[in-house]
């Protein structure tokens, strides 16, 4: 870490958000190397679009706008809907078909470094926004790749060495969805019924700026914010008609993970996960929706009466041992929005409205929920490569930082056990290292020791993987609180972790060779260096 690095990180724990950038003469010094800084003549884009990241001062709470990081959007070329501009600091909604090749010009206009990772896509290692490839204010990188992923919600968002929390959180952050033949062919929901839904955790100073203050042990556990925004807006109330919605919700919080569920008990419907729809709709109580996961929803407000409300919650829960610092948010407001400014956090272990559907109007058709939705080959043991080499992913902690199979990040570093054979399918396991660090063994009079116990949402780079299995090696009293939450079926990009828990998982390593991160995405944990890559040859 160079000094620079060190006193500007020790001074985003202090500092209010936006006065930053004007207080770093001279950060932008260093300069790339130039990758990527033309389009490539011989890639013939259906699409491009230019996204800059820079600084907007956008409407968000009512009185004063908030000073922000948003990424704008142009379309240069393809279909007019190709690009959705949203309204608050979240950048505009992409949505690509599959098979098309796109092209972006990203701009960076920050007086920072920024790169922008296309999380869930499967693209080639120097388009993937490895924070090896950062920008600096005024340079351009281009982005091209085939859109090779089958129909759902995915997201980008910046992904910079040691700035991705900070700079997400004053919103580098978008929504992209996919469509192919397949879903078209199942007629869901689409236009007006096809809600996008991304739920963020933020919290404002009295004067409407955004604020991040953490100290050391809120780094640890990543932060919490007072208020919700749905789409960038506070205190959300969307009106819906009595038909079937497609809901597609994105998790872009930084570190809050959500139990998803309606306030009057309806179960929920999930018709895909982070990497596209799934074989068959599965119907859940509630659903645990960790950052970065996507879970789109089949909701039918069908005789719901016009005038009345129906809100979708954060419900109850534990997410960590409870004597953990994490859940003691305390002071929170009942009701939409705010949770009581003070604090600073609110806790997961309280209920937390997220976004109000208000029925306006009494329709009379809806489309039926299809029994099947797109098939999928489960991958089994038969599929994986070298069955004798489980590739493992242990989540440990030392000198008070999360690691990942005993490292830290290292930005071109991989070790052997990193190395992975292209076009292969592995198994990897991933688990919590409680060996000979933390586990409370260290005399740390159970500080260490209860950090250990937190929830990770661990997310691969590359290809979407399967689950093959999920292993609660502690059952507790916290654990039933979340079990029935989790959708094991179907592509996932990131899968959540929880305290005690060992999930096996089976992912696909095709076409693109080169460096691929793993990491967590709770974005103060990737900060701090949980994460590591892959090298795929
Ligand atoms: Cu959404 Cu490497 O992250
Ligand atoms: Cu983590």
């Amino acid at each position: 870490m160079t000094h620079t690095d060190y006193k500007r990180r020790q001074f985003l724990q202090y500092a209010t958000l936006g006065t930053i950038a004007a207080t770093l003469p001279g950060f932008a010094l260093a300069k790339n190397q130039g990758f990527n800084k033309a389009p490539n003549s011989s890639f013939k884009a259906d699409v491009e679009i230019a996204l800059t990241a820079q600084t907007a001062d956008v409407p968000i709470l009512a009185g004063a706008h908030t000073h922000v990081f948003k990424y704008t959007g142009k379309l240069l070329k393809g279909p007019q809907s190709a690009l959705k501009e949203l309204p608050g600091y979240l950048g505009p909604i992409l949505n690509f078909e599959q098979g098309q090749k796109v092209r972006i010009y990203f701009y960076n206009q920050l007086q920072e470094p920024c790169v922008t990772h296309w999380h869930g896509m499967h693209v080639p290692q120097v388009m993937d926004g490895h924070p090896m490839y950062a920008i600096y204010q005024g340079e351009q990188y281009v982005y091209e790749f085939e859109v090779k992923n089958p129909a759902g919600t995915n997201w980008y968002h910046s992904h910079t060495h040691e700035l991705t929390a900070t700079q997400v959180y004053q919103g580098l952050a978008g929504l992209i969805t996919i469509s192919d033949e397949a879903e078209r062919k199942l007629d869901l929901p689409s236009g007006e019924f096809d809600l996008p839904l991304v739920i963020q955790d933020r919290s404002f100073t009295n004067g409407n700026q955004l604020r991040y203050m953490l100290n050391r042990h809120q780094r640890m556990r990543g932060f919490l914010g007072d208020t919700i925004l749905v789409n960038g807006q506070e205190n959300s109330t969307i009106p819906v008609k009595t038909r079937a919605y497609r809901l597609r919700i994105l998790n872009g919080s930084n570190s809050r993970i959500y139990k998803l569920g309606w306030e009057d008990g309806t179960p929920m419907t999930a018709i895909g996960t982070d990497g596209g729809l799934l074989e068959k709709p599965e119907t859940l109580p509630y659903i645990m929706l960790a950052p970065a996961e996507r879970v789109e929803l089949w909701v039918d407000f069908s005789g719901r009466k016009p005038g009345s409300d129906l809100m979708l919650q954060s419900l109850a829960y534990q997410g960590s041992a409870a004597h953990m610092g994490g859940d003691m948010g305390g002071g929170m407001r009942q009701g939409m929005g705010r949770m009581g400014r003070m604090d600073g956090a609110s806790a997961q272990n309280e209920v937390i409205s997220i976004a109000k559907f208000h029925i306006t109007e009494q329709i009379s058709d809806s489309p039926k929920l299809p029994t099947e939705l797109v098939p999928m080959r489960p991958l089994t043991a038969q599929d994986i490569s070298n069955p004798d080499k489980t590739i493992p992913i242990a989540i440990g902690m030392r000198h008070m930082t999360f690691q990942l199979n005993g490292r830290t990040f290292d930005m071109q570093g991989h070790t052997e056990l990193e190395k992975i054979p292209v076009n292969s399918v592995q198994k990897i396991r991933i688990f919590h290292d409680n060996h000979g660090m933390g586990g409370g063994r260290r005399g740390d009079r159970g500080g260490m020791g209860m950090m250990m116990a937190m929830p990770h949402p661990i997310h691969l780079h590359g290809q979407q993987f399967q689950i093959l299995s999920r292993k609660q090696n502690n059952l507790s009293g916290a654990y039933e609180t979340v079990r029935d939450g989790f959708i094991n079926n179907g592509w996932k990009d990131t899968v959540l972790v929880m305290p005690g828990e060992e999930i096996e998982i089976i992912k696909p390593f095709k076409d693109y060779t080169g460096l691929f991160l793993y990491h967590c995405h709770n974005l103060e944990h990737e900060d701090m260096g949980m994460m590591r890559n892959f090298f795929v040859s």
